[in-house]
């Protein structure tokens, strides 16, 4: 089907319930559907919004476009648990339907005021002339996640900003509330500002944060500002930055800075921009405090402006696992919530020598496992683990000692996204590569090398599961692997 602007301007509202029912269940028998990952029961799913911990349940919602693998016409789908994995679909809760979200319940976050949950979001308006108009909505929802009432606390644009301006992230300090915002200044050069609200949630503009990172990009989409571990961290997503060497090479990048905020004069020193993920999908992630008070990640597993194998069935991406976020020597560390865990049914543990051969394992479960990797001794200059199945399609993860570079290459692991040439990602490691944590599910690996000090995401499109994994080495290498195989979640 053409996806003409109208197409993609259609509504739940233009599709019977039993037409949404037959697309569900033509969706749930496409090839490539998720194991344990949130993915749209049909349609596009894209960034994570309005994660929350909320009376003993996280929430957490998806932009969506229910009617094809396209950006179209967004809601938020809603997602629900006890903890961060077993995820119940809901149903859409913010639906475009005022004047001021007429063309998308664009994205946004959640926070708790006096037993209540409110959603800040971003509404998308296009006049007549398909001018863009953003309006800043709060959203009050029951207990039972529906909106009861909705209304804009910021219509239109600042002056010196451009209709970029989207994407509030929400909190509470010191009897104000703060929401930090994406936008573009009229240079064409992406922000992120700061709004200060009273207990009316009445809200005027602070200002830019001064990053010093003047010109960084057109537009920075989805910022989120909190605290860990004594210092302040802000991500966001700048889009128009050129790649430079092993950096910066997917479409649109997603990273932090760490450092010291002041709310006074909205200076935040750092020491630079670096990069949440370093493997091809990832994405506009958010943040929330888990029920532990843990900070915990959520990204997107895909980027926009990008076609994806999963198209032709009528569905498009899903959601990263959660991370849990800390600091060490400056720089984020991100490590799987530990309630991943809970998926585990059955483990299988070996110890391989590799020296000149190469040494195989089969995994223990192709379609749904976690490989847990160490190196135990490394006398070899070059080390590679290799994921493939029996049509000769495979995923490699290569490491160099002398260098400390590890590269992942999915050129050859089945078909593949579309706009992307170069299909290797490498990372430079600032210690010996020690150990991987992989988490392998029908289209996806989630690597997280080191404890967490960097991780690659990677979705995979290939014919059938992967089922073996070698292991080759220049030299002799002792590794020690422990797989676990998961449930459905
Ligand atoms: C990021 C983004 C946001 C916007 C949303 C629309 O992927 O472009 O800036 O709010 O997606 O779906």
């Amino acid at each position: 089907m053409e996806w003409t602007r109208e197409a993609r301007y259609r509504g739940l509202a233009s599709i019977s319930n039993d037409i949404f029912e037959a697309m569900k269940d033509q969706v749930n028998q496409s090839p490539w559907r998720q194991h344990y990952h949130i993915q749209p029961v049909t349609g596009l799913l894209n960034d994570p919004n309005g994660f929350i911990y909320f009376k003993g349940k996280y929430h957490l919602f998806y932009q969506w476009f229910p009617l094809g693998p396209v950006h179209g016409l967004k809601y938020w789908y809603h997602v629900e648990s006890e903890d961060l994995i077993h995820f119940e679909n809901k149903g859409p809760v913010i639906y475009p339907d005022t004047t001021y979200d007429s063309h998308g319940a664009y994205s946004g976050s959640s926070i708790q005021i006096d037993h209540h949950l409110y959603v800040f979001y971003t509404g998308n308006h296009r006049t007549k002339a398909w001018e863009r108009i953003p309006n800043q909505m709060v959203a009050k929802l029951n207990d039972d996640i529906e909106v009861v009432a909705k209304q804009p606390i910021i219509e239109g644009v600042p002056q010196g900003y451009t209709e970029h301006f989207r994407d509030p992230k929400v909190w509470q300090e010191d009897e104000h509330y703060y929401f930090v915002i994406g936008a573009q200044t009229t240079e064409q050069t992406g922000r992120a500002l700061i709004y200060q609200g009273d207990t009316s949630l009445n809200f005027h503009l602070l200002g830019e944060i001064d990053t010093g990172l003047s010109e960084f990009g057109y537009m920075w989409e989805c910022p989120d500002l909190f605290k860990l571990d004594d210092k302040d961290v802000l991500i966001f997503c700048p889009q128009g930055i050129e790649p430079d060497g092993i950096h910066f090479q997917n479409i649109y990048q997603s990273g932090y800075i760490i450092g010291d905020f002041s709310l006074e004069t909205l200076e935040m020193k750092h020491d630079g921009f670096m990069e949440l993920d370093h493997g091809f999908d990832f994405y506009a992630p958010q943040t929330t405090l888990s029920k532990e008070g843990e900070r915990v990640l959520i990204g997107w597993m895909g980027l926009p402006d990008i076609n994806y194998p999963t198209d032709q069935y009528d569905w498009a991406h899903c959601l990263t696992l959660p991370r849990v976020l800390n600091i060490k020597d400056d720089t984020l560390i991100q490590k799987v919530h530990p309630d991943v865990e809970k998926l585990r049914v059955c483990s299988y543990e070996a110890i391989c020598e590799v020296n000149q051969d190469s040494t195989m394992i089969d995994l223990i479960h192709p379609e749904r496992s976690e490989v847990d990797i160490s190196i135990v001794e490394n006398e070899a200059d070059e080390l590679s683990v290799v994921f493939s199945n029996q049509s000769d399609e495979a995923v490699k993860i290569s490491y160099e000692k002398y260098t400390g570079a590890l590269m992942l290459d999915r050129s050859q692991s089945g078909t593949l996204p579309s706009n992307q040439d170069n299909q290797t990602r490498t990372v430079k490691l600032n210690q010996p590569l020690q150990s991987l944590r992989i988490f392998i599910d029908t289209s996806s690996m989630e690597i997280f090398i080191n404890e967490g000090t960097h991780v690659m995401t990677t979705r995979l499109f290939p014919k059938a599961p992967y089922e073996h994994c070698m292991f080759s080495a220049s030299g002799n290498v002792k590794i020690k692997t422990k797989q676990y195989e998961l449930k459905r979640g």
